[in-house]
């Protein structure tokens, strides 16, 4: 496995209040990090330090580094849309465009000029086979995405980012809001993905990141307590508040 992104020492305040306290992680490619921790803990915060989508909120102090490949994320030369393509990111509602499922795959690919007909075809059918809802949405391609179930809209959400072809996939609870036949789907799936991407998902399900993750990362009060091999992590945690966590003793 080979690191794409490495964090050291990220700080980010939210106006006086600082909300991560110095975070070292690294991601490699074709695997699954799981970030857990109670709510309230930085989770979403870090995760958003990843793609620059922090930027859009007002008075956010962001301090460390992030390495991304070669390139600083925060380098005043990144193109932000280059960026979010390259780390696209899922959230917790599924958030479809309210338009066909077919313009929603196409959106970031017209949105950088490609018009052929052909090509465009073939990426929606690859995005939505590689998001395994292909077989679900492949006669309703012109149907409003928004009419789908949650989960199939998740899985149309996971193909408008694939069709861009990114390097990272950003998941916050991408399967909270969902029954847990869809959220297995939703499972499914990542485990497929990993095969050729870096994937990043935080959950507050235990279960999930057990299941799903190779490498999990706890954070408490902003601070990131322990970052090991899911096996290791589950089995022999290293600190006593990341053992008492996995065991319930605080949520
Ligand atoms: N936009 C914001 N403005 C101010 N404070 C925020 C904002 N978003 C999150 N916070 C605060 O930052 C801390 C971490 O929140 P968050 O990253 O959402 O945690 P998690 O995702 O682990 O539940 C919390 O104390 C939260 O109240
Ligand atoms: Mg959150």
């Amino acid at each position: 496995m080979t690191v794409i992104l490495e964090t050291k020492d990220v700080h980010l305040a939210y106006g006086q209040k600082e909300a991560l306290h110095g975070i070292d992680l690294s991601f490699a490619d074709n695997s699954i990090t799981a970030l857990i921790g109670p709510s309230g803990c930085g989770k979403s915060t870090f995760l958003r330090c990843l793609n620059r989508m922090n930027d859009l909120i007002p008075d956010t102090t962001i301090t460390g580094s992030f390495q991304f490949h070669q390139q600083d994320i925060y380098a005043p030369t990144t193109n932000l849309v280059e960026l979010r393509k390259k780390i696209g990111m899922v959230f917790q509602q599924p958030n479809p465009f309210p338009f066909s499922v077919y313009d929603n795959v196409t959106y970031g690919l017209k949105l950088t000029g490609q018009t052929d007909r052909r090509f465009l075809d073939e990426q929606v059918e690859r995005a939505l086979k590689q998001a395994a809802v292909w077989n679900e949405v492949k006669d309703d391609l012109d149907k409003n995405a928004m009419s789908f179930s949650g989960g199939q809209q998740q899985r149309i959400c996971i193909a408008r980012l694939l069709a861009v072809q990114p390097d990272i996939i950003l998941l916050d609870e991408p399967t909270s809001a969902l029954d847990p036949i869809s959220s297995a789907q939703i499972e499914s799936t990542l485990m497929t993905l990993k095969k050729d991407y870096c994937i990043i998902i935080v959950t507050h399900n235990l279960q999930q990141a057990s299941r799903i993750a190779d490498q999990t990362a706890f954070m408490l009060n902003g601070d990131l307590i322990e970052f090991d091999l899911t096996s290791k992590m589950f089995t022999q945690p290293a600190q006593q508040a990341t053992s008492d966590y996995l065991n319930g003793k605080f949520g």
